[in-house]
């Protein structure tokens, strides 16, 4: 009897890690990592991201819906870090400061806008 019951306890451990690592790694449909947009979504909002390129980032003076029809993430992160290095004389301010971390949060999150 006990056996049996360690057996059940085990397989339940094991079914409870099964799940809480999908949480962690959890993606959209075209590979993007949810945790990492959830925290672009917050810092797109704490750098003021969202006084040029709206709340949603679809409603300000550039729209970002399209952006990752046109780029890759990591031409992205070069918008973020170095607008006018992907464009001569574009109008948005670099976002040098910020941790690679960052923006790479913040490119995942405008490229999930398009999805
Ligand atoms: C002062 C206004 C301003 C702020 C603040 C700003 N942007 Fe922009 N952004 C622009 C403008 C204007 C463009 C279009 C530039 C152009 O085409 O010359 C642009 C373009 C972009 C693009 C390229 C879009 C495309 O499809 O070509 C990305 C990506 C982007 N911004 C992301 C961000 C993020 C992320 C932040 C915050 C860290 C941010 N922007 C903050 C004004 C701003």
């Amino acid at each position: 009897m006990y056996k049996i019951v360690s057996v059940l306890v085990s397989l339940l451990i094991l079914l409870l890690l099964e799940t809480c690592g999908n949480d962690a790694l959890q993606k959209t449909k075209t590979g993007l990592d949810k945790a990492s947009i959830s925290r672009g979504k917050q810092l797109f909002q704490q750098y003021r991201c969202v006084q040029c390129h709206g709340d949603d980032g679809t409603s300000g003076f550039a729209d970002l819906s399209k952006t990752g029809e046109k780029y890759s993430i990591q031409e992205v992160k070069t918008w973020i870090a170095n607008p006018s290095s992907m464009k001569p004389g574009a109008s948005m301010p670099a976002f040098n400061m910020l941790q690679d971390e960052q923006v790479s949060d913040l490119a995942q999150f405008v490229i999930s806008l398009g999805e």
